[in-house]
């Protein structure tokens, strides 16, 4: 027999079934609550609520498991590549040769933009943050694609959209960076796999030679790959609810964009960076800072540090911890905020104010020191973080287009004035 749940309002019992995942994680189905009670759920910041039911990734937080599609994240990070992971989480499967190399083919052909998106970029200041302009570019799809904008899409018109998005993000992405730096924008050498191309996209420059360093390529995939999907987190969230009011793809995935730039989502991982650079300015006094970070009269948190779901290690952060220490040696690179960063860490994971509340690195912790060993400025870090989450949005959108799921709207609990009348402006 399956469980089920009492709840008992006023001596009145009512019985909701209980909803078991595969991996035996259990929810109180309430989606009839209101219908039956007339009460709704209060839960600020969905802390304890399932927005959906999802075969995408799955994530153990007290143990510190992430699987994508039931592949462990440390295999896929050794052993895969970003595009195989990218058609993993789209597709469910892992791709067999010949759909590998037709997806790779299919991507590799969409990296150009139209001609017409340089004079978008010309209209923002260099002073603009790379993560607007990204959000914005990818929005400007819908003007080049707008049959993208009819709901009701064939399967065949969403997957050009799906591969749209993977072949020009990278694009769009060098080309944010390009303009914010006076640059002229480098075309996509196709030549080239994915992140190599993203690379010379960046780092060449007119009239010199540019040979892309594959230690930095193989690092960069790695990250990606990393940063691919983590289920229903504040950016993601926000893609399948703009998805579910049959947004576009394209307007979906920009406002998923806009989610992750936050300092407490993606862009921790700049933030990181700037408070090891502060800390490295001040001194090193890392007791200083942490006492800062436990201070409930100071806003400064220790950025990298604490997660939503993790209450053990973010397995994510471990693989970077290792990675960040083997391109800085193949790179040959002395970075002094590394030796900051494993000492902070050292120090918060034996204070008992982070053990109590089980704060650990998470993913953004490490992964600043490796962007900038491979020469990507600090701006541009959520980029990163964004192009990586592209294929985990697209997984995310697609199943709730699949599902039709209904749109997102959830409820509150009114703590306003009750009524009262109008006072005309004279009288008051
Ligand atoms: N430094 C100091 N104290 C912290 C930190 C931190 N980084 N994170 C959480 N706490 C404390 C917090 O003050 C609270 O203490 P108390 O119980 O005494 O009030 C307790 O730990 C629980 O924190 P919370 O803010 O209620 O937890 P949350 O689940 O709402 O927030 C978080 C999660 C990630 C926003 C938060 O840990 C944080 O702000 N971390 C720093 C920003 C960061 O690194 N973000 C990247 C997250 S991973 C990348 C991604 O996927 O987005």
């Amino acid at each position: 027999m399956s469980k089920t749940v009492e709840l008992i309002i006023d001596g009145k019992s009512y019985t909701f079934p209980v909803v078991e995942g595969t991996e035996n994680e259990f929810a109180i189905d309430i989606s009839d609550l209101r219908d039956k009670t007339g009460y709704i759920t209060l839960d600020v910041g969905y802390k304890n609520t399932g927005a959906t039911k999802s075969a995408i990734t799955f994530l153990d937080g007290d143990k510190g498991v992430l699987h994508y599609r039931g592949y462990p994240i440390e295999e896929l990070a050794e052993r895969s590549s970003f595009l195989e992971v990218a058609y993993l989480l789209i597709f469910g499967e892992l791709p067999t040769k010949e759909q590998f190399t037709k997806w790779e083919s299919d991507i590799t052909r969409r990296t150009m933009v139209h001609e017409d998106i340089k004079k978008i970029l010309d209209g923002f200041p260099s002073t603009s943050h790379p993560m607007g302009v990204l959000s914005s570019l990818f929005c400007a799809q819908t003007a080049f694609y707008p049959e993208s904008l009819n709901p009701n899409r064939p399967a065949d018109g969403v997957y050009l959209s799906i591969i749209r998005s993977l072949g020009k993000m990278p694009t769009f992405a060098a080309w944010a960076y390009k303009h914010a730096v006076g640059h002229p924008v480098n075309y996509p050498d196709n030549k080239l796999d994915y992140c190599s191309r993203f690379l010379k996209m960046m780092f060449a420059l007119p009239g010199q030679d540019y040979e892309v360093n594959p230690v930095i390529a193989n690092a960069l995939d790695k990250l990606l790959i990393l940063h691919a999907d983590h289920e229903q987190n504040c950016s993601t969230s926000t893609v399948r609810i703009v998805g579910s009011s049959k947004a576009s793809i394209y307007s979906s995935i920009s406002a998923g964009i806009n989610a992750l730039w936050g300092p407490l989502h993606g862009g921790a991982n700049q933030e990181v960076i700037v408070m090891l650079e502060n800390i490295r300015k001040d001194g090193g006094n890392i007791d200083k800072w942490i006492a800062k970070a436990k201070d409930k009269n100071d806003p400064f948190r220790l950025m990298g540090f604490g997660h939503r779901v993790y209450k053990n290690f973010d397995p994510r952060a471990r693989i970077i911890k290792q990675a960040a220490d083997n391109v800085l040696k193949d790179l040959g690179v002395h970075d002094p905020v590394l030796e900051i960063a494993q000492k902070l860490e050292e120090i918060a994971l034996s204070d008992p104010y982070f053990v109590e509340r089980k704060l650990y690195p998470n993913v953004d912790f490490y992964s600043g020191i490796i962007y900038r060993a491979l020469g990507i400025p600090e701006d541009m870090f959520t980029v990163m973080f964004a192009m990586g989450r592209l294929p985990g949005w697209i997984a995310q959108w697609l199943e709730m287009r699949n599902n039709n799921e209904p749109i997102g709207r959830p409820r509150q609990i009114f703590s306003g004035k009750v009524t009262r009348p109008y006072v005309p402006i004279q009288n008051r």
